[in-house]
């Protein structure tokens, strides 16, 4: 469910035509639904509503810190891998004790600038990170609040790209090393061992492997105990996925999901942290784009489009599908062809989409590529030299750029000739 509809026969955020926003900031554009935002994050919240949890909101699926704002106020807490979205999530002003820090390589300086913030907890990947996060909480005198992230070598069924939970993947502790892990933390100075965490990949549509891994976290926070470790928070991670095929592909609605996280953690007396991103973020935003030409190959019909792969990389990265839409209602109905839409880049790897049914677009149409609010704007750089894509958040009828187009200078100007040139 997301407010991106057709109103008076232009797509509209909200209640925003967007084409008039294109010709007010240019195209292309990424544009944020304030209302799918927070419907996203209520339906995930709403359904743990009768136990102790928090949800992290996962930073790096969308980070412009408008979109943090929003969701922090709503109560959301958020997931950081990197001092700079530690610093994100302050800037939007989310409280310190709502944050936890996750990643496999953590460096001193962010373990320190994290643990003088005051997190919730680290999410801790690995032997000798914990080591160095003893050696710098004790430096400090403070304590870190640890959970381990665990590796339960388990297939999410997912692009290979974005599994996290099998044991060829770089990330977590092996299950099996886990038990001994948390006995040493809890030996160690500055480290308080308190959490479990795992998280097996993104864009996950069956619950399965979801259950045969929380059945595992439940069995090693019983172990713990037993071994008298007695575990705080059990953190599910998040990876729940979205729809990106419209109504032909229906992923588990969160309440499913939670009754699976419910079997796992019902006898566990402990606080529940996930760190959804996409299922927040996805069908929150779109990335409009404006037909530049359309040229007619030996085979095939290429649409150039003004967005690329440096601006959305998911199609020629993982090989993701999103949907096109044409911003004015009436080529909807238009008879179908198809075609690659592709982008000014110079990649043969830069296409938004291959041999797509869609309405036959003309030059100075308006594209809408949906399902982009996560994993796009992050993702983007200026290969090519090109400006990165501004981004709008819609509220109603309001609307404000919450990240505009940057100049050239901005681009190049920081750049140097050495004075040996
Ligand atoms: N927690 C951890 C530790 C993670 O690594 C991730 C995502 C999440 C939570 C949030 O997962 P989500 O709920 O968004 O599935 N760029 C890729 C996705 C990479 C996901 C990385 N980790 C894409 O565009 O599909």
């Amino acid at each position: 469910m997301h407010h991106f509809a057709y109103k008076g026969g232009v797509l509209h955020a909200e209640d925003v035509s967007l084409d008039a926003l294109a010709s007010e900031v240019g195209t292309p554009f990424y544009c944020y639904s304030t209302a799918t935002l927070e419907r996203h994050y209520r339906v995930f919240a709403e359904a743990f509503a009768d136990a102790d949890a928090l949800v992290c909101y996962s930073i790096k699926a969308n980070s412009n810190i408008a979109v943090l704002r929003t969701l922090g106020a709503l109560g959301s807490g958020m997931d950081v891998v990197s001092e700079g979205e530690l610093r994100r999530a302050q800037t939007a002003g989310v409280p310190s004790e709502r944050i936890v820090f996750s990643g496999v390589g953590k460096t001193r300086e962010e373990m320190a600038f994290a643990l003088k913030a005051g997190i919730y907890a680290f999410n801790v990947e690995s032997e000798p990170e914990l080591s160095a996060l003893s050696e710098v909480a004790t430096g400090l005198g403070a304590t870190a609040r640890v959970a381990v992230r665990v590796n339960p070598d388990i297939d999410p069924k997912t692009h290979r790209k974005i599994s996290t939970g099998k044991a060829e993947d770089k990330f977590g502790v092996p299950y099996t090393r886990a038990r001994e892990l948390y006995a040493e933390a809890a030996a160690l100075r500055g480290i308080q061992p308190c959490g479990i965490h795992m998280h097996i990949g993104s864009q996950i549509t069956d619950l399965k492997p979801f259950g045969d891994a929380f059945a595992l976290l439940k069995d090693l926070a019983e172990q713990l105990a037993d071994d008298g470790i007695s575990m705080e928070f059990v953190n599910f991670g998040g990876g729940l996925g979205v729809p990106y095929r419209g109504t032909n592909d229906v992923p588990p609605h969160p309440d499913e999901y939670a009754r699976v996280v419910f079997d796992a953690a019902k006898d566990l007396g402990c606080k529940l942290l996930f760190e959804p991103g996409r299922m927040i973020a996805a069908n929150a935003g779109i990335l409009v784009s404006r037909v530049l030409y359309v040229k007619q190959g030996a085979d095939k019909t290429f649409t150039v489009v003004d967005a690329a792969m440096n601006d959305l990389i998911r199609p020629t990265l993982y090989e993701a599908y999103h949907d096109i839409w044409p911003v004015a209602e009436t080529l909807r109905e238009s008879e179908r062809t198809a075609t690659d839409v592709v982008g000014p880049v110079c990649e043969t790897g830069d296409y938004l989409a291959l041999d797509r049914q869609l309405p036959s677009f003309s030059q100075g149409d308006l594209v809408a590529i949906m399902t982009a609010g996560a994993y796009g704007a992050v993702q983007s750089s200026t290969y090519n030299t090109r400006l990165l894509v501004p981004e709008v958040l819609v509220k109603g009828s309001d609307y404000e750029v919450v990240r505009p187009r940057p100049d050239y200078d901005d681009l190049i100007g920081r750049e140097k000739i050495p004075n040996w040139l």
